[in-house]
């Protein structure tokens, strides 16, 4: 597997892809000006400690700010006590009963995807890996399901680029990329306040319903605050789960043994997910600021530092998982971080994991023989801050 990384042109700066262990857990990289946590426990210590290891302070450490329009209501920018309060307002829609709830709704719209492609061969991101996590979390909101395709082509400008961010950028240059990132955003932003001021106007039973209606300490949020936490929710609640289904299709079509081991003990399809998660890590970098003086990993921190944790790299930490170069479908326990850890644990997390249940059983039901295509070879999101498949070819 550690040779497909480089056939496959998986970013280069994620090393551990390529079984190549980090010198040291903890370290400050000159080139961008950030400091770089590759283990484990540190990675465990930055997501455990808040007020720390902040994610409000990382945006202030930028010389140049970023349009503070975008940044209200957005969940993962809010350190406690706010990040309490609006995390309230969702977790409920998330919870592990309401999401058991929807799994008739995943399944029929697993089946009736999979009843469109073509028998001899398709493409699982178009086909499969997008439209079912984009559907659900569209209808959870109350948004047409049917402008799927302009989320996609909206989401897909965020992330086209694989300009690797650095503080020793010039200001110009840091105000142009978040000025190219504000113009990206527009339109989704307008999109979802046409939706929100239609909902103001008349509620529905719906997410955004929810969001204009409720009240944080006497107050309704406002229209950016929810047009931003509905774009969170939009964003994070389909690309990440695209490319869980695409590397888990891809991790069992290349590890065939295990592919069958699973395909026998369909107990095992939860346990291959959560390995998929540790193995190739959607979201494979989180930011956070320090507050305030720290030694981690043996390294002392000044306050005002921005850390990148790399929870890719952290998921092969061979002080915390036996082989971790090895896919293993049968890992337990896997103490993987593939959905953070802390207060900013993934909301979402329960609703990945159904897609991704439902999604590799049919696969597995419906087309006993499928492999990748050798003559198309899959292609990989390009930002070193995730790691997942943008298309993956199949061959019945
Ligand atoms: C937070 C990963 C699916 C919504 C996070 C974080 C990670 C993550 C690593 C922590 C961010 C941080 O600490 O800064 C993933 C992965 C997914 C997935 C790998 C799929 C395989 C979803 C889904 C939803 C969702 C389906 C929506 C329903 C969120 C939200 C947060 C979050 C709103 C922010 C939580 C907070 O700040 O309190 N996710 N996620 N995610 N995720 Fe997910």
């Amino acid at each position: 597997m550690t040779d497909l990384a480089d056939r496959w042109g998986i970013h280069p700066a994620q090393s551990w892809l390529r079984g190549e262990d980090p010198a040291r857990p903890v370290e400050f990289d000159e080139k961008s000006g950030m400091w770089n946590v590759y283990g484990h426990e540190e990675a465990c210590q930055v997501l455990a400690d808040a007020k720390t290891y902040s994610s409000a302070h990382v945006q202030d450490l930028f010389p140049v700010q970023a349009d503070r329009s975008l940044r209200e209501g957005n969940l993962l920018d809010l350190d406690p006590p706010d990040h309490r309060k609006l995390r309230n307002l969702v977790s409920k829609a998330f919870s592990g009963k309401v999401v058991a709830d929807l799994e008739p709704r995943v399944t029929a719209l697993t089946h009736e995807l999979l009843d469109q492609v073509d028998p001899d061969g398709f493409e699982l991101v178009s086909a499969l890996a997008y439209p079912l996590p984009v559907i659900v979390i569209a209808e959870l909101l109350g948004l047409p399901a049917s402008d799927r395709e302009l989320f996609r082509e909206w989401v897909d400008k965020l992330f086209a680029q694989n300009n690797e961010f650095s503080l020793n950028d010039s200001p110009e240059k840091m105000a142009e990329d978040f000025a190219e990132v504000s113009a990206g955003l527009l339109p989704l932003q307008d999109y979802l306040r046409e939706h929100i001021t239609a909902r103001r106007r008349s509620p529905g039973d719906d997410l955004i319903s929810g969001l204009v209606q409720a009240e944080v300490d006497g107050q309704r949020l406002n229209d950016n605050e929810v047009v931003n936490f509905s774009m969170v929710l939009l964003v994070a609640g389909h690309i990440t789960t695209t490319m869980l289904l695409g590397n888990t299709t891809l991790c069992l079509d290349a590890h065939p043994a295990q592919r069958e081991r699973v395909r026998a003990d369909r107990s095992l399809v939860p346990v291959a997910i959560e390995e998929s998660l540790r193995f190739f890590t959607p979201f494979a970098a989180l930011a956070r600021a320090t507050t305030t003086p720290v030694t981690l990993g043996g390294q002392d921190i000044p306050a005002d530092q921005l850390l990148m944790v790399w929870l890719g790299a952290a998921n092969r930490d061979g002080r915390r998982f036996a082989d971790p170069h090895l896919f293993d479908a049968g890992r337990d326990p896997n103490p993987h971080l593939g959905f953070g850890r802390g207060i900013h644990f993934c909301v979402g997390a329960p609703l990945a994991r159904l897609e991704g249940r439902v999604a590799v059983n049919a696969l597995l039901d419906r087309f006993p023989g499928l492999h990748v295509d050798p003559d198309q070879a899959p292609t990989f999101m390009p930002s070193p801050a995730m790691t997942g498949v943008k298309t993956l070819p199949l061959r019945v």
